[in-house]
């Protein structure tokens, strides 16, 4: 049985007192909720501030990016190391808004999933394809590129514990969700690539967590789905309401 995720990405948003107001309203909130892992993944400056309010909760931390070096002369950069010491579990990679606008490419998640691993964080790897891919009828191929190029080199055990966000660009932030249909063609195809990966049964444990623009009225639909374990939300993760509407889907 795989335990869902739902992960909530703030992106550039929140100021401290916004994001500590928010995340104690998540903690005191959904308090008693254990079938479900929630993750909270703030910006950079105020996942300390996070972390501090949701201390003693189940509640995990997440960051939304970082570099692949431990230390050294990268001005601007953040470590995984520095990550870990802050107390984030989880990290999001790749996500679109990152390959778009930052030059994120699958060897850089690559390199950064690796790192994750040994350095004891659970990466979040995002992967999707652009409206014109789909229309193109190229989804699948860039998947599988995505998926075999940006979680290669990593190893049987490492992969059991892998998080994979499906998240169509097309989907994201324009309030046009994939269908329930859509969505699961593309899971069930990550998990067969994952299963030639790294073995059939460490696929079946892997969660693959599907994004764009879920919101308290479609995520009930989705996580019907065989092959989602769960959301990373973006937009409606900035208000309280929606969020817990998403968790208790
Ligand atoms: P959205 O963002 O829910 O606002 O579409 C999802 C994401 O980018 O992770």
């Amino acid at each position: 049985m795989r335990k869902p995720i739902i992960a909530g990405n703030w992106k550039m948003n929140k100021l401290t007192s916004e994001a500590v107001e928010l995340a104690r309203e998540v903690k005191d909130k959904t308090g008693t909720i254990a079938d479900r892992e929630i993750v909270l993944c703030p910006p950079f400056t105020v996942l300390s501030a996070v972390k501090e309010v949701i201390k003693g909760s189940s509640i995990k931390l997440g960051a939304q990016n970082m570099y692949w070096e431990v230390r050294g002369a990268y001005t601007g950069e953040v470590s995984p190391t520095m990550l870990k010491d802050i107390g984030c579990n989880y990290v999001i990679l790749g996500h679109s808004e990152r390959r778009q606008y930052f030059g994120e490419t699958n060897e850089t998640v690559n390199k950064k999933a690796k790192i994750a691993f040994s350095i004891g964080l659970i990466p979040i790897v995002c992967v999707g394809e652009t409206l014109q891919q789909r229309e193109k009828g190229e989804t699948l191929t860039v998947i599988e590129e995505q998926v075999k190029t940006g979680l290669s080199g990593l190893t049987k055990e490492e992969s059991k514990g892998l998080v994979v966000a499906y998240e169509p660009v097309w989907a994201i932030g324009t309030g046009k969700t994939a269908t329930p249909e859509e969505a699961e063609e593309v899971q069930r195809f990550i998990r067969k690539l994952l299963g030639q990966m790294f073995g059939k049964e460490n696929a079946q444990a892997i969660r693959i967590l599907y994004g764009g623009s879920i919101n308290p009225d479609n995520i009930s639909v989705l996580m019907s789905c065989e092959d989602i374990d769960g959301g990373l939300i973006g937009g409606a993760s900035l208000n309280v309401e929606s969020f817990l509407k998403v968790v208790r889907y």
